[in-house]
């Protein structure tokens, strides 16, 4: 067998790995804090002396982390007892043994590994509290992030109410089908320009007509399956169950639910399951709190299309023509050719989809287990026969590793923008429907 690439690392100085565990994260940890601090000061007379406490503990926590990050600090064990800490820790101890004895540092061990630490030490300090164990420390940006893009919001929902209308009316069923296919998939990739981590915390919002942006945007996608993916759900007839790993909520998650409610209306698929995050996760990415939140505001809007699909939307949850899972294994460090023997239930979920759709950066990196493939190698070959049904990702470039791209392709695109790797602007809808 072939050896595998390494682990991008911060250990590689002028990698993005080493400028995120340098720079951005340390960013975002200050980020909360300040917020940790103002929430205090501004707390409801509910949660007491004690949740002052809390909020003074978490900050405390959270600045201990970053100066641990910033001195290059071994990682130590989780001391609350969320149902994930012994696997945290057993985990930990596989990684200590692994590197004779040593505990994993900041500026040397796997990149994917640390930077998931980070946010389980966050949730780490809200666990230890003793009224604020629902706090969301990413809560106060996300809720911001969705309504600095509700203009966006607005223009693309009414689209959809246009679309779905007229989905019945038209003549040439099919052709028309496609084209919208391909519209909703470019809608829900571009979607994952607008995270929070990538703007280290900073307003990332969709202001602008997206629709409008995709022509414009088109020539940024390196790779294009999406032909392969419309002519594979064909083949089900309509019958199909299609899943959507989601990223993050806010304008993503919107053009995510027009994606589920194109393929539904269109009668591309009989039912749409979503799998989010069981706690906050990489500043901004989905909660099941986050998607209930969604939906509310969306229904007690006044605009017409917003509030429709609003309700709409709860409806599809209360029918089952929408499913929603929060499994802890997205949560856990592991890149996703350990799900099949570190999550079977959730491997055996997926495994009933017709369609899998990974969204986002951080589904991507552990898609390819976040190892530093040559830019020309197989899709097929980076997922290490992880492949529970089809599946396909739609993903902007937020982090140095992209695989299938053609000879020279790479080189090419770094001509036109030194940045191309790690700024959001480029993107990849791979598919892929054979294991190896
Ligand atoms: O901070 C690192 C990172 O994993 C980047 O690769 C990416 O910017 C972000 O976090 C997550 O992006 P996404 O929300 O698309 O998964
Ligand atoms: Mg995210």
């Amino acid at each position: 067998q072939k050896k595998l690439p390494a682990s991008l690392s911060a250990k590689f100085q002028d990698s993005f790995a080493y400028l995120t565990i340098k720079d951005r994260m340390p960013v975002i940890l200050t980020k909360v804090v300040d917020f940790v601090h103002r929430k205090k000061n501004n707390l409801g007379p509910e949660f007491g002396e004690d949740g002052a406490e809390d909020l003074k503990n978490i900050a405390g926590h959270i600045s201990k982390l970053r100066y641990e990050i910033q001195t290059d600090k071994p990682v130590v064990p989780l001391e609350d007892d969320r149902s994930d800490t012994i696997i945290w820790n057993q985990i930990l101890e596989k990684l200590t043994n692994e590197n004779g004895n040593e505990p994993p540092k900041w500026f040397s061990s796997a990149w994917l590994y640390l930077e998931c630490y980070m946010y389980r030490r966050i949730q780490e300090s809200v666990e230890l509290c003793k009224v604020m164990q629902d706090f969301d420390v990413f809560e106060e940006s996300k809720n911001n992030a969705f309504y600095s893009s509700e203009l966006a919001i607005q223009t693309l929902l009414t689209n959809l109410l246009v679309t779905v209308d007229n989905i019945e009316k038209e003549s040439d069923k099919k052709l028309s089908e496609n084209l919208l296919f391909q519209q909703f998939l470019q809608v829900s990739l571009w979607g994952n320009k607008c995270d929070l981590s990538i703007s280290a915390g900073m307003d990332n919002a969709q202001t602008s007509c997206i629709l409008d942006q995709l022509q414009f945007l088109k020539d940024n996608i390196l790779i294009n399956d999406s032909s392969q993916i419309w002519n594979y759900i064909n083949t089900k007839k309509g019958g199909s169950r299609i899943d959507i790993v989601l990223d993050n909520a806010g304008f993503e998650l919107v053009t995510d639910l027009c994606l589920a409610e194109f393929l539904l209306s269109a009668g591309l698929a009989k039912s749409i399951h979503f799998h989010g995050k069981a706690m906050p996760w990489f500043v901004s990415d989905v909660t099941s709190t986050d998607f209930s939140w969604t939906l509310k505001n969306l229904s007690a809007t006044n605009n017409l299309a917003m509030s429709k699909f609003g309700r709409l939307w709860q409806d599809r949850i209360e029918d089952k023509s929408w499913v929603l899972h929060f499994d802890t294994f997205w949560t856990l460090p592991f890149d996703f050719a350990k799900m099949k023997s570190e999550a079977v239930e959730l491997y055996k979920e997926l495994a009933k989809a017709d369609l899998i759709i990974f969204k986002g950066d951080l589904n991507y990196r552990k898609l390819v287990g976040d190892l530093n493939w040559n830019t020309t190698e197989t899709f097929e070959t980076s997922l290490r026969g992880f492949h529970p049904a089809p599946l396909v990702t739609l993903r902007a470039l937020k982090s140095d590793v992209v695989v299938g791209l053609k000879e020279g392709q790479g080189e090419e695109t770094k001509e036109k923008d030194q940045s191309w790797m790690v700024n959001g602007n480029w993107a990849v809808i791979s598919f892929c429907d054979k294991t190896i």
